[in-house]
């Protein structure tokens, strides 16, 4: 069993380290690897604006770096600096994709964090219906 409340809390401690102040919207993603590990991420801004990469691909980044190739889950908090309401934050569809290379999307979990206690899981097939990946390259597939 996934502890998915393990997972959104890791993902709201790495959210902390968001260097974020140009939209000062602050994500942290936690990614749970097959072997058990977790792996954190946060946002990375860039005064060149569109290096900017996401809370959720710096996780992946981090991990795929240390070999990790399988993963089950991943928690993502995301909202404003100074939000005391927060909505939570979706993946953006380049995330979604990212995660398609790695992950089963009929058994890899998002997990959509707006507090410690207020998350929601979905599939990544759900959040990216009939999404490209490596699957579709193999040459027998054709
Ligand atoms: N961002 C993420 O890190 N993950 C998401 O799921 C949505 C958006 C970041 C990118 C940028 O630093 C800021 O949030 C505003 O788009």
């Amino acid at each position: 069993m996934i502890d998915q409340k393990a997972l959104v809390k890791a993902a709201i401690a790495a959210r902390e380290n968001s260097y974020s102040p140009y939209s000062k919207f602050m994500v942290g993603a936690a990614l749970l690897a097959k072997n058990g590990t977790i792996y954190r991420g946060a946002n990375i801004e860039n005064a060149g604006y569109s290096p900017t990469i996401c809370a959720e691909r710096s996780a992946f980044v981090t991990a795929a770096t240390d070999g990790e190739r399988a993963f089950d889950a991943i928690a993502v908090a995301g909202w404003g600096k100074d939000d005391l309401d927060p909505a939570g934050a979706f993946p953006c569809g380049v995330c979604r994709q990212f995660m398609m290379e790695f992950c089963d999307p009929a058994t890899f979990l998002i997990i959509v964090a707006k507090s410690e206690d207020d998350y929601t899981a979905y599939g990544l097939e759900e959040l990216l219906p009939h999404g490209f990946g490596p699957l579709d390259l193999k040459e027998e597939k054709k």
